[in-house]
């Protein structure tokens, strides 16, 4: 079994530990937010997953697992450094924020001698490579994430593939203990570049977004036309090739990923010409450029914005499309209400939160919902939503 440190315990730190835990490994997570490793240390999951949660009360599993902040002490004797704090894409920069990694990185270097260091967060292309060249060290590899917020664990038990970029002795240790996690039988590991793993999960999210955003053009195209989205979209999705999935229209993409690792695809290109990937980024915004525009049609003065979140059951709106689309209509002198129980404020940036349901409903003169809810169907009549198929 290994001494394994995750540095980072959000979504991607948390899910990997607690499996890793739940197979015999000794682990370690490490985060500046001390509210986190208090309730770690407690075996209660600081991020929205029950699934974190049931391990930690599972009475069975004798896990091997406790909280603290990164230190020189808790660096020490690991066999594995799974690094995974935030990197937000900086549009000052073009580029992705990546000081969190390199702190962390430097860190573990400063104060070990010995063990793999395994970036999950994701990075521009060439990170990886750059980093171990700048900091005289080849112990650095990129092993992308594909987990989605809300099954995080279940999508690491059940990996659609294991990547391991980067060519150290222990990469191979490393996939294996990622096999060792998942439930699924044989599950494809690939070996590549740190460089190539990159581009992998970046070009894997920009794909996403391209589905998204074409369904949503094709929505848009539908109600400017007065046709039957729902009927066109089946139409074009019983072709296998196409596929019926992934394809309900919505405001926008959106969450903590797609928006910002497509703005670093098209940064990576910098001079390697391309129309698509920027055509992805561009075509998010004229899609809720042109909802705005079609709801303005209604002559409303109060639009009540039923919940922040994009997918039913998200606990969190990072990067929501539906909070530009709202900066969007106050644009065009739009008032908006917004009903969202996750937050207990009356305001969230300056816009007022309406906490009671019915007062909402009242209140609005037009609903807007990014996806169908069963707490709308008494106000079927004024909600405007795209989501065609209910689901996420
Ligand atoms: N959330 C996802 O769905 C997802 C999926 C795949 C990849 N990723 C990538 O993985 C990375 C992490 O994502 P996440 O959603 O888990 O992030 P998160 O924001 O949920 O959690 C990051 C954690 O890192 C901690 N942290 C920040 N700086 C630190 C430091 N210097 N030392 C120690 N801890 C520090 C924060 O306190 C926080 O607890 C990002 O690069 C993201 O793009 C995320």
């Amino acid at each position: 079994m290994a001494n394994i440190a995750v540095i980072g315990a959000g979504y991607v730190g948390m899910s990997l530990a607690v499996l890793l835990a739940k197979s015999g490994h000794y682990i370690h997570i490490l985060d500046i937010d001390t509210s986190k490793i208090k309730k770690i240390n407690l075996k209660e999951s600081p991020i929205d997953e029950i699934e974190v949660n049931n391990i930690f009360q599972d009475k069975k599993l004798n896990l091997k697992l406790e909280a603290a902040k990164p230190s020189s002490k808790a660096y020490k004797n690991k066999d594995f450094f799974i690094v995974a704090t935030p990197t937000d894409f900086n549009d000052g920069s073009n580029f992705f924020d990546t000081s969190s990694v390199e702190k962390v990185v430097i860190d573990i270097l400063k104060h070990s001698s010995k063990g793999l260091i395994v970036i999950k967060s994701t990075v521009p292309v060439g990170f990886t490579n750059d980093l171990n060249e700048r900091l005289g060290t080849n112990r650095i590899i990129f092993s992308p994430e594909f987990l989605r917020e809300g099954q995080a664990v279940n999508d690491n038990l059940h990996p659609s593939r294991i990547v391991v970029g980067g060519n150290c002795k222990d990469s191979k240790l490393f996939s294996k203990i990622l096999v060792g996690i998942s439930d699924t039988k044989d599950p494809e590991v690939l070996f590549v570049s740190s460089s190539e793993a990159e581009a992998i999960k970046l070009f894997s999210n920009t794909f996403l977004a391209m589905r998204v955003a074409f369904f949503n053009e094709l929505d848009s195209f539908a109600l400017a036309k007065n046709l039957h989205a729902k009927k066109i979209i089946d139409g074009v999705s019983l072709d296998p090739r196409i596929g019926r999935y992934y394809n309900n229209p919505s405001f926008g993409y959106g969450g903590y990923c797609l928006p910002k690792d497509t703005k670093q695809l098209l940064s990576n290109y910098s001079d390697i010409p391309q129309e698509l990937i920027g055509a992805i980024i561009s075509a998010n915004e004229t899609r809720k450029d042109f909802l705005v525009n079609h709801i303005k049609l209604n002559k409303i003065k109060v639009v009540g914005v039923y919940r922040l979140i994009m997918k039913e059951k998200s606990k969190n709106f990072r990067g929501s499309a539906v909070i530009d689309l709202i900066k969007k209509l106050c644009d065009q002198g739009i008032s908006v209400i917004i009903f969202e129980p996750l937050i207990d404020k009356s305001e969230y940036l300056g816009w007022k939160i309406c906490k009671n349901l019915n007062d909402f409903k009242l209140q609005s003169q037009l609903i807007i919902s990014n996806r169908r809810t069963k707490d709308l169907e008494d106000v079927k009549e004024k909600t405007f939503t795209r989501d065609i198929f209910g689901v996420n």
